[in-house]
C-alpha cells in the first residue's frame, strides 16, 4: 500500500535498481526550436550518502553529455552545458535546442549507498525558418527551409489542388531541419497568373506557412519579407530555369 502510494504520488522516481537513494529526473521537457530546455536531476538527501558520479546520457547516441567525475571535457562552444549543485543536482541545459537533441535522457547516479538510474524525454517543437520563392515563363517554384516535423507542398490555383503537378525534394541538415522544395510547371500564357504554395505538415494536421507566387515572364525570385533574399536557385527549378534561359 506504502509503495503503491509512493509510486503514484512520485511517479518521476525511478527503481530501475535497488538501492536506499532515490533519484528524480524531470519527466517530458518541451522546448521551442531553436530555444532551450533545461533537464534536472535530483538526489534525494539520504543521511551519510556521498555522491561519487552523477551524468546524463543522450540515450539515442549512446554518449554520455556531463558528468561529475571529469570524464568528459566539455568544448567552449557546445551547445550543451552542465551545472553541477554537490551533492545534490545535476542540471543539463541544450540551447539552442536542434530536432536531433528529441528523445530519452538517462540520468546515472553513483553512490556510496548504491547506484541509479532516471529518465528523461527531451521533445522539440516546431521549426521555421523562411520561404522563398522563384518563378519564370514555364514554371513556378517554392522552398521552405528550417522545417521541423517534416511537411509536404500542395498548390492551388484558382481554387484548385494543382499539387500532382508537381516535383518536390527534401534536404535535411545536421540539426534534423528540412528544406522542401516543391516546382509546379506552368503554361507560358499563364504569365501574372498567382499560384498559392502552401506547406501541409501531416503531424498537425494543418497548412503551417504559404506564399503567392505570381507566374512571370522573366525569372526572378521573391523572398519572404522577414527572411534575407536568397540567391540561389534549387532543385528541379534551376533546370527548368536554366532550360527556359538556353531556349530563349
Ligand atoms: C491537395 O492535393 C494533395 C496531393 O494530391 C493532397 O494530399 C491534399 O490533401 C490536397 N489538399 C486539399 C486541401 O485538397
Ligand atoms: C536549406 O536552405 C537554406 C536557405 O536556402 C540554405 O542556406 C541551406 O544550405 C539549405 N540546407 C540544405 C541541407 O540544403
Ligand atoms: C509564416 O511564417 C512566419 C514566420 O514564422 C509567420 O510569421 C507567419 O505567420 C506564417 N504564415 C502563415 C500563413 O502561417
Ligand atoms: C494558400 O492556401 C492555403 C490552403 O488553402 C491557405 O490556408 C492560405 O491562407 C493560402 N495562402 C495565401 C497567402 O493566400
Amino acid at each position: 500500500m506504502e509503495v503503491f502510494l509512493l509510486a503514484t504520488l512520485f511517479p518521476l522516481v525511478s527503481s530501475a535498481t535497488n538501492s536506499l537513494v532515490e533519484l528524480r529526473a524531470s519527466d517530458v521537457v518541451a522546448g521551442p526550436c531553436h530555444g532551450r530546455v533545461t533537464l534536472v536531476c535530483d538526489v534525494s538527501e539520504e543521511k551519510g550518502i556521498t555522491v561519487s558520479s552523477l551524468s546524463w546520457i543522450h540515450v539515442k547516441e549512446k554518449r554520455p553529455l556531463c558528468s561529475t567525475d571529469h570524464s568528459i571535457e566539455l568544448k567552449k562552444q557546445d551547445r550543451i552545458r552542465c551545472r553541477y549543485t554537490p551533492q545534490t543536482r545535476l542540471a543539463l541545459t541544450i540551447s539552442p535546442l536542434w530536432p536531433t537533441d528529441q528523445g530519452e535522457y538517462l540520468c546515472k547516479l553513483r553512490s556510496n549507498l548504491g547506484m541509479k538510474n532516471a529518465k528523461s524525454q527531451v521533445q522539440v517543437q516546431e521549426c521555421f525558418s523562411g520561404v522563398n520563392a522563384v518563378s519564370s515563363p514555364s514554371a513556378v517554384a517554392c522552398h521552405f527551409y528550417g522545417v521541423f516535423p517534416l511537411g509536404k507542398v500542395h498548390w492551388f490555383h484558382q481554387g484548385k489542388n494543382v499539387t500532382s503537378a508537381a516535383t518536390s525534394s527534401i534536404k535535411e541538415d545536421h540539426k534534423g531541419m528540412y528544406n522542401v522544395s516543391s516546382t509546379l510547371p506552368v503554361n507560358e500564357d499563364s504569365t501574372a497568373e498567382e499560384y498559392n504554395c502552401s506547406l501541409w505538415i501531416p503531424g498537425a494536421g494543418a497548412y503551417r506557412n504559404s506564399t503567392l507566387v505570381h507566374a512571370s515572364q522573366r525569372t526572378q525570385r521573391i523572398a519572404d519579407p522577414n527572411t534575407a533574399v536568397s540567391l540561389h536557385i534549387f532543385g528541379l527549378g534551376s533546370y527548368l530555369l536554366l532550360a527556359r534561359v538556353v531556349m530563349t
